[in-house]
This record gives C-alpha cells, sequence and structure tokens, in this order.
C-alpha cells in the first residue's frame, strides 16, 4: 500500500427532503449571499429549485440566480459566473444539478478570488490555493462531483476538455443527497451515471499498487451494489431505496475512499474526454464504449487485475487469467446492454471517427505516455479507439 493523504470536509445530508437543510449549511459556511447555479430547466420543473430557494430565504440567505449550464459545460459560463460574483459581492456559490453544474459552480469559486485567468488551473499553470465555498444540491447521481475536489470544463476555444484535480481546494462544503430528487431523471441519464460511478471505481481498481486489499474489496463491494441496484432503478424509478443506494455508490466512486493508499490510472477518463469534446456525447455513455475497450486491450498486455475484477465481481471462474478477463468484460458489456448503453461507437452515435484526431488530441491534453496502470503511448491510444468499433 502507498502512503496517502486523505481528507473529505464535505458534510452529507442524506435522505427524503435533504435540500430543504441547504439555507442552515449555507449559513454554516459563513455565506449571506451565493449564486444559485443550474442547468437546462430540469430543478424548475421538478420543484427543487422552488425548494432550494425557500430554504436560502428562510435562512437569510441572498441569492442570484445563474442559470442555464449545459452538460459538458464551458469556460465562457465560468468568465460569465466570476464577474457576476464580483460585481455582485457573492460569498459562496450552491449548484443545483449534477456534475456540469457542480463543475461549473467549483470553477467559478475558484476563479472569482484569482487575479489572474481562471483557465490557468486547467492549463496547470497556477494551483488552486482558496475558493468561495460551494454548497451542492444533487439531481443526479454521475459524476461524483458533490464529493470530489475536481472540476471537469472545456475550452471553447479548440474545444479541449480539461479535468482540474485538487486535494480539498474545491470540494464542496456540503452536499445535500435526496434520492427523491432522482425520480425524474429519464433512463439514459440514470443509466449514464451508473456507467460513469462504475468508471470511477476502475480507474482506481486499476492499479499498479501491490497490497491493497482493502481499496480493492472496497471498490468491488461498491462495483457489486451498483449492479445489483441498477436494473431497479430502470425498471423503476421511483424505487426510493434503490435510488438511495445507487445515489451513495456514486459518492462513494469518486469522493477518494477507493483510491487510498493506490496509484490510479484514469486513462479511460482522458479517452473519453476527447470523445464528449469532439462529438458532444453524453460522458458515462462515452465511457461505457471506452471501458470495455480499455480493458480488452489490457487483457493482452496485463490480465492479471482484469480477471481479478472479473472473478470476484462476476462471478468468472476460469482459471486462466487472459480467458476469464475477457469474459469479466462479456458480461460488463451485457450489463451495460442490459441498462440501455451503447458499447460501441456507432451505437453511441459516431459513426465514422477521426482517429487521428483523436489520438493527437488525448496526448495533447493528457500527455505522452499516460495511464497509471500501463503507460499508453499514441500506438496504444489508437489501437484501444479503434477497438471501439
Ligand atoms: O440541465 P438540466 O435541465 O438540469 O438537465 C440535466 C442534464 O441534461 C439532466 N438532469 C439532471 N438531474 C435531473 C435531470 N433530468 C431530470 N431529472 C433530474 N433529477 O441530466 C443531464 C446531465 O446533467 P450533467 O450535470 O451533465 O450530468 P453528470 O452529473 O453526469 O455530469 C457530467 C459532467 O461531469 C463531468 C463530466 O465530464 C461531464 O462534463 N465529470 C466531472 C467529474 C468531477 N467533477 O469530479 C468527474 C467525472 O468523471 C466527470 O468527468
Ligand atoms: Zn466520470
Amino acid at each position: 500500500m502507498e502512503n496517502f493523504s486523505y481528507y473529505t470536509p464535505t458534510r452529507y445530508e442524506f435522505g427524503r427532503g435533504a435540500e430543504e437543510k441547504c439555507g442552515a449549511l449555507t449559513r454554516l459556511c459563513g455565506c449571506s449571499k451565493v449564486l444559485l447555479v443550474y442547468g437546462m430547466g430540469s430543478v424548475v420543473r421538478s420543484g427543487v429549485l422552488d425548494r432550494v430557494k425557500q430554504s436560502l430565504g428562510s435562512c437569510g440567505v441572498e441569492y442570484v440566480d445563474f442559470s442555464g449550464i449545459r452538460p459538458n459545460p464551458t469556460d465562457d459560463r465560468v468568465y460569465e459566473g466570476i464577474e457576476i460574483v464580483r460585481r455582485e459581492h457573492i460569498d459562496g456559490l450552491v449548484a443545483v444539478g449534477g456534475g456540469s453544474v457542480i463543475d461549473t459552480a467549483k470553477a467559478i469559486a475558484a476563479g472569482a478570488l484569482y487575479d489572474g485567468d481562471f483557465w490557468d488551473f486547467f492549463s496547470g499553470k497556477a494551483v488552486v490555493e482558496r475558493a468561495l465555498p460551494v454548497g451542492v444540491v444533487l439531481t443526479i447521481p454521475a459524476a461524483g462531483s458533490e464529493g470530489s475536489g475536481n472540476s471537469v470544463i472545456t475550452k471553447v476555444d479548440g474545444m479541449h476538455k480539461i479535468s482540474l484535480r485538487t486535494d480539498s481546494a474545491l470540494r464542496p462544503r456540503f452536499a445535500c443527497l435526496d434520492p427523491e430528487l432522482t425520480f425524474t431523471l429519464p433512463p439514459y441519464q440514470t443509466a449514464a451515471g451508473i456507467v460513469d460511478m462504475m468508471a470511477h471505481i476502475f480507474e482506481r481498481y486499476f492499479s499498479p499498487s501491490s497490497d491493497v486489499q482493502t481499496t480493492d474489496r472496497v471498490a468491488e463491494g461498491v462495483l457489486q451494489a451498483i449492479i445489483e441496484e441498477a436494473p431497479k432503478v430502470i425498471a423503476r424509478p421511483d424505487d426510493y431505496q434503490a435510488r438511495a443506494n445507487i445515489m451513495w455508490c456514486g459518492t462513494l466512486a469518486h469522493n477518494g475512499v477507493c483510491g487510498c493508499g493506490r496509484v490510479e490510472d484514469w486513462a479511460s477518463h482522458g479517452l473519453e474526454h476527447e470523445l464528449s469534446a469532439l462529438y458532444g456525447v453524453t460522458h458515462g455513455a462515452g465511457l461505457a464504449v471506452v471501458n470495455p475497450a480499455w480493458m480488452t486491450y489490457m487483457a493482452d498486455r496485463r490480465p492479471a487485475k482484469v480477471a481479478q475484477m472479473a472473478r470476484r465481481v462476476f462471478h468468472i471462474s476460469l482459471a486462466d487469467d487472459r480467458e476469464a478477463a475477457l469474459a469479466g468484460i462479456a458480461a460488463l458489456k451485457d450489463f451495460y446492454r442490459s441498462i440501455g448503453m451503447p458499447v460501441t461507437l456507432s451505437e453511441l452515435g459516431i459513426e465514422n471517427p477521426d482517429f487521428d484526431l483523436l489520438v493527437a488530441r488525448v496526448h495533447e491534453n493528457k500527455g505522452n505516455p499516460f495511464g497509471g496502470y500501463y503507460k499508453l503511448g499514441p500506438a496504444d491510444t489508437a489501437a484501444i479507439y479503434r477497438l471501439m468499433q
């Protein structure tokens, strides 16, 4: 096991009506006027935004609406938000939505206190040292941004989708997790969220670190819980208990607990971010295509961990590592298909992928080589993208 430092200052309020506590929680952060960040309207239609506003108002917290954040959020909205925060003397942010909304709020929170261009954090020119407090009311279990220190933003100029990782500076101060808020999710978004949380576990599970039984077993347990609960939420969107389990799995998958004491991989996310940047696909749906292709490539090169996942999560009993790995990957694809997810680029809606461009961009954005479990160079990434056909 590797040495590690794990600090997660997020307070989780879990259960029915959790969003009604957001006013008091915002006050606890010392905020009196917040930027209320949300997306394209689902939170208006479901009524949750009104409840959040009521909670803030009843605690004497003023708010300024900042709406219309789209999936795969872009830097132009971050600049706009920073300007409003400064102009309106705002001292905190409340994000009501999913990863796209939360990530925008985080980037604004860091950028508003920084003298230079906020993109410096994403390009690696500067490190986030301070940020305004961010609180979250989560409406989709998927990206795990409610518990992570990360923000993923696309720069419109060149469509570069970049992930900024911080230890704790960008972890939300609080996250209200009410499973009932997820009842309105369409099946496709529900399923894409399920794939994304599984991918967050895979990125940590596929590690070169040895003697990491504890986190291996935590990861395998959460994966099994997701696989058991997923068909229930697809079949019955208002199954509270299944929604609750999926919601907590999404947080555990990405708040760092599955990554303690191990080197992480993150190659599949790098490969997927190019798909969503270039072709506008839903992040989780893109991962349903990327993860099995990456694992198939590993089955011929470093099969041991894929085989362990196959045996422990999918109960494959084959003795040979490569055969077990391939059987596990087949089971994973069957699972993705069973919840309505694509497993090839054409099923994802990408008919004529530009492989050369994908390979050039992934190395431009992620380095050469990249990946913690197995270092990928251009020949590797080209082969993996082609396995997605
Ligand atoms: O915009 P609205 O109308 O709210 O609709 C949203 C959006 O269309 C809808 N939705 C959300 N909650 C709903 C709902 N519809 C009905 N009922 C509800 N309760 O769902 C759609 C997707 O929302 P989005 O926020 O984009 O989803 P997600 O949470 O999957 O976030 C994806 C983004 O997060 C990034 C991804 O790359 C992508 O940009 N990631 C962020 C990470 C992080 N910060 O740690 C890690 C992840 O790996 C990921 O890369
Ligand atoms: Zn993800």
